[in-house]
């Protein structure tokens, strides 16, 4: 055990852990860690230790407490409000879940299918019109999961340029006036349009919300603009980011892309490789509050710990071979979208998204290359969210 490694490092490689956390997986499924504000929290990097420690409600996700673990210097700004859902326990957590459940199930993201075909068809046509070459985040890898999240939650699309930059100065601004303006903005947005539903009620999630609202008294409208508001960020930042870099992975291992164009069934499970593979939401975060023991280790009330997904996902007790991509292991029970009661609430969407979207690039674009060399391909620096700043690519 070390107490000198800091988390979180950048990658050096995108598709890959950083080399700490490898070596610290090795040594032990939980280790110590320094975060930038010195505190030592708890690392875990072994699979089986992950899943008992997430299925465990001794640890809390409230983030509003002063011993929650802060992963960043920018996250530090966010903690003073408690994100919808992501920042509550159960039984607080369980009743709004319940009130989302039914928008999110898997024959809902199936009835999507048509539609997300349409989107990523419309994307794609203005891609070859106006190419090659072309920058897939931005003509590809972010509008497709937010014009699919527009749709579900009934927001209008044509104000993505206003929240896709809102969101984006939450979870990465420089300063700390930007993410708290930027969530005051977005709050405000959608207040002014739930406020609207109200009067001219939609077809969208949102509007099933307001009327549930006007129902029974519950949620109370900030509530409702809470969870509309990580609704609207988690749904479409992190598939954007699945889409890039699972894109720029396929490209940096052409002979697993041809291995899908010659038979596009193997998408689902290359799917659910990549997302093994990629990790991107890469340190969960939680805070003991009890004394829990795992893994003949005991974690003190009051303690921060981190879970990082690369390693986790990488557990050679788990994956034989985990550091190469293999559309045939069963990957299904990694950690990518998190595991216990806060397990993501969008996979059945975003599995639809990116097999649509990898799917279609793959057969549309059988030349797409990058169009500069990998190492001048920018990606985000370290944080506990992975993927692409740019892709440029050609065909
Ligand atoms: C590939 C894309 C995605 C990845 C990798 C991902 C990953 C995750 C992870 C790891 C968690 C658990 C966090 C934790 O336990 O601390 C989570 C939770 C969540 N995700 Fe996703 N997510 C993705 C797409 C989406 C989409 C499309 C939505 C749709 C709105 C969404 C909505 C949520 C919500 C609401 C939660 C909180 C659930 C709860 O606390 O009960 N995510 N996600």
């Amino acid at each position: 055990m070390t107490e000198t490694v800091a988390f979180p490092q950048d990658r050096t490689c995108p598709y890959h852990p950083p080399g700490a956390y490898a070596s610290l997986q090795r040594a032990h499924p939980l280790s110590r860690v320094t975060l930038w504000d010195g505190r030592s929290v708890w690392l875990v990097t072994g699979h089986a230790t992950a899943r008992a420690l997430l299925a465990d409600q001794r640890l809390s996700s409230d983030s509003t407490r002063r011993d929650f673990p802060v992963p960043t210097e920018r996250a530090a700004l966010r903690r003073r409000r408690r994100p919808a859902l992501l920042g509550l326990d159960d039984p607080e957590h369980h009743a709004q879940r319940r009130m989302l459940i039914r928008g999110f199930t898997l024959q809902r993201a199936e009835r999507m299918r048509p539609r997300i075909q349409t989107v990523v068809d419309g994307l794609l046509d203005a891609v070859e019109t106006q190419g090659p070459p072309a920058e897939l985040v931005s003509s590809f890898a972010l509008p497709v999961p937010s014009m699919v999240i527009c749709e579900l939650l009934g927001v209008p699309y044509a104000d993505h340029e206003f929240f896709e930059t809102q969101s984006r100065r939450l979870l990465r601004g420089p300063t700390g006036a930007d993410v708290e303006d930027a969530l005051a903005e977005l709050e405000a947005y959608l207040g002014e349009l739930v406020d609207r539903k109200r009067a001219h009620p939609g077809e969208g999630l949102l509007d099933d919300l307001v009327a549930r609202q006007l129902d029974t008294g519950a949620p109370a409208r900030e509530e409702l603009v809470q969870l509309a508001t990580i609704l609207l960020v988690a749904g479409h930042e992190t598939t954007a980011n699945m889409i890039s870099l699972g894109t720029f992975t396929l490209l940096r291992h052409p002979r697993r892309a041809a291995e899908l164009r010659a038979d596009p069934a193997l998408v689902p499970a290359a799917v659910e490789e990549l997302l093994r593979f990629l990790s991107i939401a890469d340190g969960l975060l939680r805070v003991a509050r009890e004394d829990t023991e795992v893994a003949g280790t005991v974690i003190r009330a009051g303690e921060g710990v981190v879970f990082a997904t690369s390693a986790i996902n990488r557990d050679g007790e788990v994956y034989a071979a985990p550091d190469s991509l293999d559309w045939g292991r069963p990957a299904r029970h990694h950690l990518a979208f998190g595991y216990g009661i806060h397990q993501c609430l969008g996979q059945n969407l975003a599995r639809a998204e990116l097999e649509i979207a990898l799917g279609t690039l793959l057969r549309r674009l059988p030349g797409l290359r990058l169009a500069v060399p990998p190492q001048e391909v920018p990606f985000k620096p370290g944080d506990t969210i992975q993927g692409m700043l740019e892709l440029p690519v050609t065909w």
